[in-house]
C-alpha cells in the first residue's frame, strides 16, 4: 500500500526546519547504510546523532502524532527518529531494499522496518529529478511531492531515487514498525477506517451500522496486532 498524505507539516514547521537547514552540515550518505546500498547511494544526511537532526526530528514527530491518517496507514509500534538528506546535482540512489532490522536511534533497541516514510521538503519547482520510484506488484510508482507532504510505502519494495540534474532535492526519512506487519492487512484495517469515517459523516454515531463497522475494525486490529 503506497499512502501520500499531503501537509503533514505546517508552513511554520516547514519554514523553522528550512532555517536551521541552511546551517545545517551535511555528510557523506554511505555512513548509515548497508553493504548493497551502500555501492549504489550517492547523496549527503544530517549526522544522526547531530543536535539538528535532533531538533528537526522532534518537529516532524510531533507532526506525525497529530495526523490521524498517519496513525490509521501504519498504526505505529515504533518510529525510527527521523533522519535528514539531500541530492544536489549529480546525486542518486540507486535500486535497493531498505535493511529489514534497524537500531532505534542510538538505543540498543531494535526494530524492524515495515514501512518506509519519504516526508519532502523541498518545492518540486526547486530541483530536476529527484523522484523516488517504487516498485510494487502493479509495477513502478514515481512520487515526487509538493513541500511539506509525505509518501508511505512498504519497507519491503525496491526502491530508488533518480538523479538530481538541477537543484537540490531535501527530505526526512524514516521507518516504521507497525503492530500489524503485513501490508494487505493494514491495507484492508485502513480501507476500512476511511470508510467508517465517510459512514460516519452520513449518519448517527450510535446507529448501529455504524457500531457494527466500528467493532469489526478493531475485532480486526485484534486479530492482528501484534504489540
Ligand atoms: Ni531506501
Amino acid at each position: 500500500m503506497l499512502v501520500q498524505i499531503p501537509k503533514i507539516l505546517r508552513e511554520d514547521e516547514l519554514a523553522t526546519i528550512h532555517d536551521r537547514l541552511e546551517k545545517a552540515v551535511w555528510v557523506d550518505g554511505r555512513a548509515t547504510t548497508g553493504h548493497q546500498s551502500a555501492k549504489v547511494k550517492k547523496n549527503l544526511q544530517l549526522a544522526e546523532d547531530s543536535t539538528q537532526a535532533r531538533e528537526l526530528g522532534a518537529i516532524v514527530m510531533r507532526a506525525l502524532d497529530r495526523s490521524a491518517i498517519f496513525v490509521s496507514a501504519s498504526l505505529p509500534r515504533h518510529v525510527s527518529p527521523p533522519m535528514f538528506n539531500k541530492y544536489e546535482a549529480g546525486m542518486t540512489f540507486g535500486a535497493h531494499v531498505d535493511n529489514a532490522i534497524r537500531q532505534i536511534g542510538l538505543s540498543p533497541a531494535r526494530m524492524r522496518t515495515d514501512i518506509a516514510a519519504t516526508l519532502f521538503l523541498s518545492k518540486p519547482d526547486e530541483y530536476d529529478g529527484g523522484e523516488l520510484l517504487i516498485e510494487d506488484t502493479y509495477g513502478a510508482h514515481s512520487v515526487k511531492l509538493p513541500a511539506g507532504d509525505m509518501v508511505l510505502y512498504p519497507a519491503t519494495s525496491l526502491h530508488r531515487v533518480t538523479p538530481v540534474t538541477r537543484g537540490a532535492r531535501i527530505a526526512s526519512f524514516f521507518w516504521i514498525q507497525s503492530l500489524v506487519a503485513e501490508d494487505s492487512e493494514r491495507s484492508l484495517l485502513f480501507d476500512l477506517d476511511r470508510a467508517i469515517i465517510d459512514v460516519g459523516k452520513s449518519m448517527p454515531a450510535d446507529s448501529s451500522v455504524a457500531v457494527r463497522l466500528t467493532a469489526t475494525y478493531h475485532n480486526l486490529v485484534r486479530k492482528w496486532a501484534r504489540p
